[in-house]
């Protein structure tokens, strides 16, 4: 099957080539986002494959379907970029990345509080100044202290085990509540319960209407002061300009983020060059206590291996059965 593949770096390159090393698809690589520009050029395809950032709104899915387009294969666990009710219409089958790796989010997860906690981003740079001083540089012990999920599903569960390896108490939400999280040793609390009680707050939820925005200036004032947030979940999750406002507040104690709201015209590449247009953004990085990277949290040489193998598996499967292994549709997540 001919795919055109989208957004893609010399490592989605190495990944995808290696995975059709039998040379099963006809692989088409793109360095450019997929939106409403560069839709046409999947001219000839069956498929394409399109990363977090890529557009999937109504207008590029009607102009795919018109190429000839059959199959969307999602290199990703979350979907929310994908108008699904659209596609489903026109019989646009969506398969997407249902787990690659939960480890690597959770861990990364794990490195930005251990990072904010103990302030190495600032201690790397003193020490390098020559600056021995320790003023400033003060966290906590992790062990003793509360740490709030939002959302326990295959990500969050694997974050609550590190928390929990730490001597953390691990609070959760999810209004689905997962045996396997009880069974560890995890409580299930509401939502203002959870941001009242917690020194850390971490996102695992998927971004859906219900959680756009969750973490508004109302929830963010029920957080403990001083308290930290880490989002390695979807940016749109967290209202940034009421985050920064907590910041300068100095009601909210320290942010780690791996997602933002408006990463889509940011994340993924070397804009080193050039001036940074977007001032919530700019405003993010000025603050000592909020340590921001671009969306690496998945970034794990095993986490790009199975996206790549599930990836053609879809579309290998898509071929003989006129459906991806998983595929999600509006009201069907496999
Ligand atoms: P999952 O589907 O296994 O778990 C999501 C959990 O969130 C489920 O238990 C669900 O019940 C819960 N949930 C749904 N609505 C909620 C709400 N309103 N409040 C609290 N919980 C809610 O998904 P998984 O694999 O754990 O991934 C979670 C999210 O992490 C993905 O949706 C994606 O947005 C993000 N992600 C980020 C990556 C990164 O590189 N930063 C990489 C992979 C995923």
């Amino acid at each position: 099957m001919r795919i055109t593949v989208y957004s893609t770096r010399p490592y989605d390159r190495r990944f995808l080539t290696e995975a059709n090393a039998a040379g099963v698809h006809d692989l088409v690589f793109m360095d450019a986002r997929l939106d409403h520009h560069t839709a046409p050029t999947a001219t000839g395809s069956a498929a394409v494959c399109a990363f977090v950032n890529d557009q999937l709104d109504a207008a590029v899915l009607h102009t795919l379907h018109s190429l000839g387009v059959r199959l969307v294969l999602l290199r990703s666990a979350g979907f929310n970029h994908v108008d699904l009710p659209v596609a489903a219409a026109m019989g646009l089958v969506v398969g997407r990345v249902p787990e690659y790796s939960p480890h690597a989010v959770a861990e990364h997860a794990a490195a930005l509080v251990l990072t904010l906690n103990r302030k190495i981003h600032r201690a790397h740079a003193r020490v390098r100044e020559g600056n021995f001083q320790l003023d400033g540089l003060m966290g906590f012990d992790l062990h003793g202290s509360t740490v709030g999920l939002v959302g326990t599903g295959k990500i969050g569960r694997c974050f609550a085990r590190i928390m929990l390896g730490f001597g953390c108490r691990v609070l959760a939400f999810d209004p689905k509540p997962s045996a396997e999280a009880l069974a560890m040793g995890v409580q299930y609390t509401e939502l203002p319960a959870l941001l009242q009680a917690s020194d850390i707050v971490s996102l695992h939820c998927p971004l859906t209407p219900a959680t756009r925005h969750l973490l508004d200036a109302a929830a963010l004032a029920c957080m403990k002061p001083g308290a930290m947030l880490v989002n390695t979940s979807r940016g749109a999750v967290v209202d940034t300009r009421a985050v920064i406002a907590a910041l300068k507040g100095g009601h909210l104690g320290s942010l780690g983020l791996d997602v933002y709201e408006e990463e889509g015209d940011l994340f993924f590449r070397d804009l080193s060059a050039e001036v940074l247009k977007d001032d919530v953004f700019a405003r993010l990085l000025t603050f000592p206590n909020v340590i921001v990277t671009g969306h690496q949290a998945f970034f794990t040489e095993q986490a790009l291996l199975q996206i790549a193998r599930t990836t053609l598996d879809n579309a290998t499967h898509f071929e003989a059965t006129g459906l991806p292994l998983h595929g999600v549709t509006a009201d069907k997540v496999v």
